[in-house]
């Protein structure tokens, strides 16, 4: 997710746009820039990689006297992360800032260059700036051209432009993509949220859809369809931590929350309408490859799990999972036939870097799917596929886990695609679901207060099983440890079909079984295996599309339609679960006893 800020008024620049731009990194990023024009002084600085680069290189600058500015840090959507596509991007006299996605820019493009326009960057951003510029050429009337300019725009934008053909103000657009507008006294700052101007604006508009217009003389003029209109200020809250949190209670909690439109980000550019496209991958990645090894730990290792069922079933390819320690000392045989891939949303896990470390010195190719760009484990492998969730602040992982599963099923996919063991109309049926994903990973109000309310009574007893068939089975290993990780109390996940093999004899009362009962997947077969432990008196908590009045709690999931639907529906079920369950324990959610965010020693 990329992060805008912007300021007009008489302080120091830099500063402001820097600390601003640091106060957005849980974004993620892979670049980021600043645009400056104080009357005739136009200032430009971008760096790759983390901010740190970005101070490296603006050290020997300060801005001075009045003026107006831009900053952004970039994710990279359409091109690779390079000083060339970080923002701000330069016309001839004015720079342009962009979160979101132009859907219409190649035609607007291509339109541009046909008039002789010269492209610097691949990025879609860089079209705005030159439309703006080929508009104002024409009428020398800066605000009519910008809104010309956005008037041509489809798709998702936040966007800020500053040119020198008006250096005293700073247009604004924002549809689709978060941006608010700051105000102190006569400076104006905008930002992608709030926690980048707080301490120094004292209120605070936060812009919808559709709204657009400038900034001037310390004030703002506003339109929307409809023309001008007026808005209304709020006092801007003063805690940068609870700003960060967004008014959640806890980071975990806002993540569970934030995984329906970081899953948009997962798939933007990559689930096309008919195809899948991943442009990290060169297009013969996969000569040569007939078998697929997937090392990873803990959660991550759970969505490794879940995906050896989509390879299998999808692209027909073999595919074994490794957890990183044991993995690390068994002497495995390798072949260079084997695709070596890792998982890890902090890409530092110490056990899944030697491990991959071991494979890439056996010779084989290896991927990771990580959430961190620049990682040491993306810098040792070959290849790697950014599951773009954000910065997940949480201990217990939850949007990084659903990320990297929908990262798996978008390569399985791509993998069926290029191998031609997928038919179009499974392939279409997939990416139809898909689409669908953000909508099933929505939490409902009613959802949450009844996970509330039920979670009462499960603050007690000899332990959990959480029991599912097939994909069902790591989803519930990752319940289990959901709930292991923030409450401290003991659950395990187990294959439904195993419970008759021995953990049965732990039914009673006091033994509380979490079942998934998907639609879609075996669903009379999990039905009769919890029919078993019902009638040894357990208590069952049953999550399905289905009624079952064996349950003694029951939880009524939505989407019926296609297994990984349900799967993602009801890993929110089993996050929110935990999640108030250990609220009541009066455990510290965020950061649970003796865990680590990124465990980076054996
Ligand atoms: C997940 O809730 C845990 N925090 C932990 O199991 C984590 O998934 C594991 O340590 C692997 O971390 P990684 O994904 O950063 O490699």
């Amino acid at each position: 997710m990329c992060g805008i800020v912007g300021y007009i008024g008489p302080k120091e620049k830099k500063e402001i746009l820097l600390d601003g731009l640091q106060e957005l990194e849980y974004r993620g990023y892979d670049s980021a820039g600043i645009a400056i024009i104080e009357g005739k002084k136009l200032s430009n600085f971008k760096a790759i990689g983390k901010l740190q680069n970005l101070r490296e290189k603006t050290k020997a600058y300060e801005s001075e006297g009045f003026g107006i500015s831009i900053g952004h840090t970039r994710w990279a959507t359409h091109g690779k992360p390079t000083e060339l596509n970080a923002h701000p991007h330069l016309g001839t006299y004015s720079y342009v800032v962009h979160n979101g996605i132009i859907e219409n820019y190649q035609i607007l493009k291509e339109e541009l260059q046909s008039d002789g326009v010269t492209f610097l960057s691949q990025t879609d951003t860089e079209t705005i700036v030159h439309l703006f510029e080929k508009f104002y050429n024409k009428t020398d009337d800066a605000f009519p051209s910008f809104e010309k300019t956005i008037d041509k725009l489809e798709g998702a934008y936040a966007t800020l432009l500053i040119t020198e053909a008006a250096i005293d103000t700073i247009f604004f657009a924002k549809n689709g993509s978060p941006m608010l507008i700051g105000f102190d006294k006569d400076e104006v700052y905008f930002a992608s949220s709030d926690t980048p101007i707080i301490g120094k604006a004292t209120e605070v508009y936060y812009l919808e859809d559709g709204e657009y217009g400038y900034a001037k003389d310390g004030k703002v003029t506003l339109f929307n369809a409809k023309g001008e209109r007026s808005f209304t200020k709020q006092a801007l809250t003063a805690n940068k931590v609870l700003a960060q949190k967004d008014g959640y209670r806890f980071f975990m909690e806002k993540e569970i929350y934030e995984q329906s439109r970081v899953m948009s980000e997962t798939m933007m550019g990559r689930v096309l309408d008919s195809s899948i496209a991943l442009d990290e991958l060169d297009a013969n990645f996969f000569d040569g490859i007939s078998a697929i090894k997937i090392c990873a730990c803990g959660t991550s290792y759970h969505s490794a799990l879940t995906s050896a069922y989509l390879f299998e079933r999808i692209s027909k390819v073999r595919c074994d999972i490794e957890i990183a320690s044991e993995f690390r000392y068994k002497e495995p045989l390798l072949t260079k036939d084997t695709l070596f891939i890792t998982i890890s949303q902090s890409g530092e896990t110490a056990d899944t870097l030697e491990a991959l470390k071991m494979a890439k010195s056996a010779g084989l190719k290896s991927l990771s799917i990580c959430n961190v760009d620049n990682s040491s484990i993306v810098r040792e492998s070959d290849a790697a596929i950014l599951t773009r969730a954000g910065i997940e602040k949480g201990v217990a992982s939850t949007k990084a886990f659903a990320t990297q599963t929908m990262v798996l099923w978008i390569l399985a996919l791509y993998i069926g695609q290029e191998k031609k063991t997928i038919s179009k109309e499974v392939l279409h049926r997939e990416i139809n679901a898909m689409l669908h994903t953000p909508k099933a990973l929505m939490v409902t109000d009613m959802l949450h207060a009844k996970l509330n309310r039920l979670s009462k009574r499960y603050l007690h007893g000899h332990g959990f099983f959480f029991i599912g068939r097939d994909i069902f089975f790591p989803l519930a290993l990752e319940g289990a440890l959901k709930l292991k990780e923030i409450s401290y109390m003991h659950a395990e996940g187990y294959p439904a079909g195993e419970m008759k093999h021995g953990p049965i004899a732990l039914a009673d009362a006091e033994l509380f079984t979490i079942a998934l009962m998907p639609k879609t997947m075996h669903y009379e077969k999990i039905k009769s295996n919890v029919e078993e432990l019902s009638a040894r008196d357990t208590t069952i908590c049953a999550i399905s599309p289905l009624p079952f009045d064996l349950a003694d709690d029951f939880i009524q999931t939505k989407y019926d339609s296609h297994p990984m639907l349900e799967f993602f529906e009801m890993m929110v079920v089993t996050q929110l679960l935990a999640l108030e369950i250990s609220v009541r324990l009066g455990n510290d959610v965020d950061m649970p006893r003796n865990l680590a965010k990124s465990v980076t020693v054996e």
